[in-house]
């Protein structure tokens, strides 16, 4: 059994009485065990996640916020009873703070468009750094084209490390939003984000986080980090797909025009003039996604069932055994050393294309991500085409490590 004791806490952590909760893990990938390693795109959900969706879609499915009908009560309250759990989750001030929207992707764009781009003027700067996400450059350089704003991006160390000190320098009197990842998905730095958000805050700059990478590892309070903007996906935290969180501090989104038109975020239209809905509703146009929601919940629902600390420790202890087999590689190059890291190991083994070594790995029932991981500035500053990434969740086990070492050993024998 792989429980790991977290002696000075006296937690444990029993990993296969959690893998039962995750109906996905007992397949077999090609006669070998899965082994998920590719967390970090999208994670696997719990029983209790489908069962949600699956009692929505068949007792309960109806419009929300919309109908006096019994199943359209039923809906509003499911769907409102997740906002509800990720105020507590996140521990935001009220739930309208709290906007449902379809992804990470959309919170950003929400924010670059319906935030940033009415204040932009000509010669105003974004600041970034070099390790986000192309969801967290692309809507900004967007804006920055609209307005005549300007993209700075803030360096990063060969391992991957955000430095305070190098970002605070770029801060100028100009700079009216800082947006950058808590968790690199590519490297998994973890980045300073407290002190990166109390230096922008001390100089009137807004602060956006890129969360995605970061809910499912790491306890979020966005009142303790005092961010103004945080936003992450479902999929990624054991929830379905295709729906997602924008925290907003809720003066900033009082004084923000709606982003999209529609039905739902309105109180009185006519030809005339439309007159908005309050928050949260202002900012979700149409028909939600629903079960996706309503899954979201029960996805918050189990995780704060469960010793986050203790998963967290064996998240670690993972990604020290990860890091351990792969260093004893010949040719294997982890890139991302960073101090602090979440637990995923991006790697390149000489000789050995990226995609091959996924292919291999495949063949073993062993399944991670390779590619430039939507990030590419990250892929040039390291000067890669691409690497492969392992990325844990605490369901992983210390086998699967040892699976995935010998899958690359396998894969560098058969090329080089
Ligand atoms: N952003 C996701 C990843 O890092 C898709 O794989």
């Amino acid at each position: 059994m792989s429980n790991i004791a977290v002696a000075d806490r006296n937690l444990t952590f029993d990993v296969n009485a959690v893998r039962r909760q995750f109906p996905v893990l007992a397949r077999l990938i090609r006669g070998r065990p899965l082994a998920y390693l590719d967390n970090g795109a999208s994670a696997q959900r719990p029983a209790a996640v489908i069962e949600a969706v699956d009692d929505y879609e068949r007792h309960h499915h109806a419009n929300i916020h919309r109908g006096v009908h019994t199943l359209s009560q039923e809906a509003t309250a499911l769907y409102e009873s997740s906002r509800d759990r990720l105020v507590e989750f996140i521990n935001a001030r009220s739930r309208h703070e709290v906007i449902f929207v379809r992804g990470t992707t959309e919170a950003i764009n929400l924010v670059a468009q319906s935030y940033a781009r009415p204040i932009l003027k000509p010669g105003d700067e974004i600041l970034i750094t070099h390790l986000e996400h192309h969801a967290n450059i692309v809507p900004w350089q967007m804006v920055c084209e609209q307005t005549g704003a300007k993209l700075v991006v803030a360096p990063i160390d060969s391992s991957g490390d955000v430095h305070v000190e190098a970002v605070v320098s770029l801060m100028s009197p100009r700079t009216r939003l800082l947006a950058c990842a808590h968790v690199s998905n590519a490297l998994g730095t973890v980045l300073p984000i407290r002190r990166l958000i109390a230096a922008a805050k001390a100089r009137g700059i807004v602060t956006l986080i890129d969360g995605a990478q970061a809910v499912s590892h790491l306890h979020v309070d966005v009142q303790e980090l005092d961010c103004d903007f945080y936003a992450f996906s479902s999929h990624k935290m054991y929830g379905p797909t295709g729906v997602g969180i924008l925290y907003g501090r809720e003066r900033l989104l009082e004084c923000m025009p709606p982003w999209q038109g529609g039905g739902e975020m309105i109180l009185a239209v006519t030809f005339a003039k439309t007159t908005y809905n309050s928050l949260p509703n202002k900012f979700e146009a149409g028909t939600p996604n629903i079960s996706g929601g309503i899954g979201l919940g029960a996805a918050v629902d189990f995780l704060l069932g469960m010793d986050r600390d203790a998963a967290h420790a064996h998240e670690t202890a993972l990604l020290e055994h990860a890091t351990k087999a792969l260093g004893k590689i010949p040719g294997l190059r982890i890139v991302g050393t960073a101090k602090e890291k979440a637990s995923l190991v991006s790697f390149t083994v000489d000789g050995v294309h990226p995609h091959d070594l996924g292919t291999i790995l495949d063949e073993d029932g062993v399944a991670v991500r390779t590619g430039h991981h939507c990030a590419m500035p990250v892929m040039d500053f390291f000067k890669l085409p691409a690497t492969a990434r392992a990325s844990f969740a605490f369901y992983n086990t210390f086998e699967e490590i040892d699976r995935l070492a010998a899958g690359v050993e396998r894969a560098r024998k058969l090329f080089v």
